[in-house]
């Protein structure tokens, strides 16, 4: 992140105010990424990879609950009650028993070595130490077990990279402490996760993410 910006770095508790309030909206809100830029059919293709119990860390409103498979036990956690609420009505839409709880995800709750497959979707780009959050991520996920990453950043086409470098702060701003511009290859690599397959996308500026 662009040094300017450490001063007015948003805190838990305004990202999650941010979220409470962008609750309902959130779905349409993302809908030219979802549909437009791919982001559901390689939301798909990834998180039907997972299997046996699921944590789903930062899961808003639950877009990526319709890929897991029946079988699975999944527990998903995110700061925001109310994108916790629309969570909860889509996991009863689409009747699955999914365990929900506001946890941070930079201090997850549970024990060493609890799932077998841990996800996170368009997330890092919030956390305030995303590096914190991931290593917690691997901490949690059993050994030998999948770590799923649908993550956005730094394009690789230069035009767009620049634009997003000078529009950090705003888009920062605008978007309850989004930054845009980070590399998620380099922090999943700085967090010490093992990534075995990684796919870029949407021009340029999505990353799904396989890791262990
Ligand atoms: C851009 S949304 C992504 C939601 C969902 N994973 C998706 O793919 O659409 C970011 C989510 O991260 C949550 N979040 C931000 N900081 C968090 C933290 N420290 N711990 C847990 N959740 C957090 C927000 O409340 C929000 O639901």
């Amino acid at each position: 992140m662009n040094a300017m910006m450490k001063p007015n770095m948003m805190t838990d508790k305004e990202i999650q105010s941010a979220y409470d309030e962008v609750a309902d909206q959130y779905d349409k809100k993302i809908w030219f990424d979802q549909h437009i830029l791919g982001v559901a059919r390689q939301r798909k293709q990834l998180m039907s990879k997972a299997h046996g119990e699921i944590l789903d860390v930062a899961c808003g409103t639950g877009l990526n609950f319709p890929y897991f498979p029946a079988s699975s036990e999944v527990t998903a956690v995110d700061l925001s009650e109310r994108m916790l609420d629309v969570a909860r009505e889509k996991a009863a839409d689409l009747n699955l028993n999914i365990q929900t709880r506001i946890m941070d995800a930079e201090k997850l709750e549970f024990a060493d070595g609890s799932f077998d497959t841990v996800t996170t979707s368009l997330s890092t780009c919030t956390f305030p130490d995303p590096i914190q959050a991931l290593r917690e991520m691997k901490r949690v996920c059993r050994t030998g077990g999948l770590i799923l990453l649908l993550e956005h950043g730094h394009s690789n086409l230069p035009w767009l990279a620049k634009f997003q470098d000078r529009n950090v702060l705003q888009h920062y701003q605008q978007n309850a402490g989004c930054r845009w511009n980070q590399d998620p290859l380099d922090l999943v690599k700085t967090a010490g996760l093992k990534i075995t397959h990684s796919r870029r996308f949407g021009l340029g500026i999505f990353h799904a993410i396989t890791a262990g």
